[in-house]
């Protein structure tokens, strides 16, 4: 089973992205996440195109790139052209998500969609053997730093019933609050890629968490 690890650059120095970005280049993760915040969806505003254009040129690993936006159809194509690999919108942003999804698709993105902590994953049953990924919220979305929600390793139980029958495929990440006490267990759960802000870049040394990060896997 693939076990990747995504740090995200919400939790980065912005003064100096470059640097944070060359450590996860040299690090064992697998990908960058990378958060957009409209002020809308969620109540804080993150960063925009010219930023995750900056990043995706020093970057040497896939960007998966989170809109907590409403309407994000409307910037679909601008996200790809900025340098996204992975798409994921939110489903409760999505009055069309299969529309949404073709899209993300056809612009040749691995296509996700995420469930805030009160969706549950029985929502996602029609549209589930259309999907490369779904990012279960373990906080609720908007801040980096907030604590883990425990309800989320029902929702992965939820989430491994529908694709084993569905989408044996489907790739299930986890965002928020993941660190090296919860990695194991979570992985054990049935994640495959897990989101790490705080846990990794508050550390003194983010190389070794994001090391351990990745071993969590291999248990
Ligand atoms: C929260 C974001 C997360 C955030 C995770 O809305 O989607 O990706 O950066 O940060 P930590 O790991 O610090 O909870
Ligand atoms: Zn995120």
């Amino acid at each position: 089973m693939m076990h990747l690890i995504a740090p995200s650059i919400l939790a980065a120095d912005f003064g100096n992205l470059q640097k944070d970005i060359e450590l996860i280049n040299n690090s064992q993760a697998d990908w960058i996440h990378v958060d957009i915040m409209d002020g809308m969806f969620v109540p804080n505003i993150s960063f925009g195109f010219p930023v995750v254009s900056a990043v995706n040129k020093h970057a040497k690993k896939p960007l998966d790139v989170h809109l907590m936006i409403v309407e994000p159809d409307r910037y679909l194509q601008r996200f790809k052209d900025a340098g996204a690999s992975h798409i994921t919108v939110h489903y409760e942003a999505c009055p069309n998500l299969n529309r949404t999804i073709q899209v993300i698709k056809e612009l040749g993105c691995t296509a996700g969609v995420a469930l805030n902590p009160h969706t549950p994953v029985s929502l996602l049953e029609d549209i589930i053997i259309d999907l490369d990924l779904v990012l279960i919220m373990s906080v609720n979305p908007g801040f980096g730093g907030q604590h883990f929600i425990e309800n989320t390793y029902k929702k992965l139980k939820d989430i491994k019933e529908l694709s084993s029958r569905q989408n044996p495929g489907l790739l299930v990440e986890v965002d928020g609050g993941v660190d090296e006490h919860n990695a194991a267990t979570l992985f054990a759960a049935g994640a495959n890629v897990l989101v790490a802000g705080n846990a990794v870049f508050s550390a003194p040394q983010p190389l070794s968490v994001i090391a351990a990060l990745k071993q969590s896997g291999l248990s």
